[in-house]
C-alpha cells in the first residue's frame, strides 16, 4: 500500500495550566489508557472533578477540547474558552468553538443529574461578548447543588458510549418513527429548528454540496495545516497530546491500523505537501455522504454567543439520543463555515433547501447505521483547570 492508498483509508476528519497537587492526584486516579472513557475513578470524591471528567467526553470541533475551568468555590466553577485551543482558519468567528462549550455544559448537566446533583448554570455571568470576538470572560458559571431525589437524565447512560462515527454507513434509511422520536426529543429541550433530509434526490444534492465544500476547504494551505495539526498520526501522538482524531475514528482497527500508522503515516511529508491529504479528504467526504441516506441540521434565527452555546447543548442531546437508539452520527461542517470562499456555496445550499438567508445553520450531520469506532482521546481534567 502506498501513501496515497493509506490516505484514502483515513481521509481527514473533516493553556497555561498550573496544577494543584490534589487535582493532579485525582487525575492520576483516572484510567490513563482509556483516556477518560471509563468515567471518573470511583476514588475521586470531589463532585466538581467527577462532572468535569464526564463533560470532557462531549463532542467538540476537531477534538481540540477548547475548555478552561477556573474554580470559584468548593462546589462551583466557571467555564471559559481556552484561547490557545481555537481553529481560526476553519472557524474564524469561533462559532463552532462556542458550540463546543454548549456540548460541554450539556454533558456536565446530564452527568450531574446522574450523580445526584443539579448543575445550576448562569450563562455569560460577566456579560456576553459579540459573535465575532473572543473575550476573556466566562461562558458560564456553574454551581453544583446536591438534590435528594433528582431524576437522572436518561441520557446519562450513554455518556460513555457516544461518539462521532466517521466511517461509511450501511444503506439503512432512518425510518419515520425514529425521525419522529428524534424530533420529539429535540423539541422537549430546544428552541431551534431541526430538519431531516431523507429522500434520494435531497441526498444526491447534499452529497454534491458537501463534497464541493470540502474541495473549497482544502484549497487553502493554512486551513489544511490547521486540520493536519489536529490529526494524530500514531499512538505516540495520541498519548502525548490526548486530543485530535486519527485513523481509529474512521473505523480502522487491528493490524491494518498499526500497519498504516507505522509505515505509511508521516507528519513531515504530509505537512510539506498537503495536496494529496486534501484530495483524499474530498474523496472521503464523497464516499461517506454517498453511503448515507439521512442528513439533518439544526438552525437558529439568531446567532449570538448564547445561541451557539445553546445549540451545542441541543446537538449534544441529539448525539446522545441517536446513540441510545443505536444510530451512528457524524457532523459535516465545511459548508457551514464562515471564511470568505465558502460563503457562495453556503448561500446556494440554503437556497436549494429553502433555508432563509437570515438563519444560521449551526450543525449539519449525517445519521445511519455502522459498527462503532474507537473513542477519541481526552486530556486529563487537571489539564483544563487554570488556577488563578
Ligand atoms: C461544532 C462541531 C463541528 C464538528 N465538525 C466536524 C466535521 O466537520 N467533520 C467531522 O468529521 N467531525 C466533526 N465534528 C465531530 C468532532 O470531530 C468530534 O466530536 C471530536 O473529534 C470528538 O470525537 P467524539 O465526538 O467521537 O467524541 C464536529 C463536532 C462539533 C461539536
Amino acid at each position: 500500500m502506498n501513501r496515497r492508498n493509506f490516505i484514502k483509508i483515513i481521509g481527514a476528519g473533516t493553556g497555561g495550566v498550573v496544577l494543584s497537587s490534589h487535582l493532579t492526584g485525582c487525575d492520576v486516579a483516572l484510567d490513563n489508557q482509556a483516556f477518560g472513557w471509563n468515567g471518573p475513578d470511583k476514588s475521586i470524591q470531589d463532585i466538581r472533578m467527577q462532572v468535569l471528567a464526564y463533560a470532557m467526553l462531549c463532542p467538540n470541533p476537531h477534538n481540540i477540547q477548547p475548555w478552561m475551568i477556573r474554580l470559584t468555590g468548593s462546589d462551583s466553577f466557571n467555564l471559559y474558552v481556552d484561547p490557545e485551543r481555537i481553529l481560526p482558519e476553519t472557524d474564524p468567528i469561533y462559532r463552532q468553538i462556542h458550540i463546543g462549550q454548549g456540548t460541554f455544559l450539556e454533558t456536565l448537566a446530564i452527568a450531574a443529574s446522574g450523580l445526584g446533583y443539579k448543575a445550576e448554570m448562569t450563562y455569560f455571568p460577566e456579560g456576553m461578548y459579540g459573535n465575532t470576538e473572543l473575550v476573556d470572560k466566562p461562558v458560564a458559571g456553574i454551581k453544583l447543588v446536591s438534590e435528594a431525589g433528582i431524576i437522572k437524565d436518561p441520557l446519562f447512560d450513554f455518556l460513555l458510549l457516544r461518539h462521532s462515527n466517521k466511517r461509511e454507513y450501511s444503506d439503512y434509511r432512518v425510518v419515520q418513527s425514529e425521525l419522529d422520536a428524534l424530533h420529539a426529543a429535540h423539541q422537549r429541550h430546544s428552541e431551534f429548528s431541526l430538519t431531516f433530509v431523507n429522500s434520494p434526490q435531497e441526498k444526491a444534492l447534499l452529497t454534491q454540496i458537501l463534497t464541493e465544500a470540502m474541495q473549497i476547504e482544502v484549497g487553502n494551505r493554512q486551513r489544511d495545516l490547521e486540520t493536519i495539526k489536529m490529526f494524530r498520526f500514531n499512538e505516540d501522538e495520541i498519548r502525548t497530546f490526548r486530543d485530535g482524531f486519527g485513523v481509529a475514528q474512521t473505523g480502522l482497527t487491528g493490524f491494518k491500523k498499526i500497519f498504516v500508522e507505522s509505515f505509511l503515516l508521516d507528519r513531515k511529508t504530509v505537512e510539506a505537501d498537503t495536496t494529496e491529504f486534501g484530495q483524499q479528504s474530498v474523496d472521503m467526504v464523497r464516499k461517506v455522504a454517498e453511503s448515507t441516506n439521512t442528513f439533518a441540521w439544526i438552525s437558529s434565527r439568531g446567532n449570538t454567543r448564547l445561541d451557539q452555546v445553546k445549540v451545542g447543548r441541543d446537538y449534544c442531546r441529539m448525539n446522545l439520543q441517536t446513540a441510545s437508539m443505536g444510530l451512528a452520527q457524524h457532523p459535516m461542517s465545511q459548508v457551514l463555515q464562515e471564511y470568505d470562499d465558502m460563503l457562495a456555496l453556503q448561500g446556494e445550499f440554503k437556497k436549494h433547501f429553502g433555508i432563509p438567508e437570515s438563519e444560521t445553520v449551526q450543525m449539519l450531520f449525517r445519521l445511519g447505521k455502522a459498527a462503532p469506532v474507537e473513542h477519541g482521546p481526552r486530556r486529563l481534567v487537571a489539564q483544563i483547570i487554570k488556577v488563578i
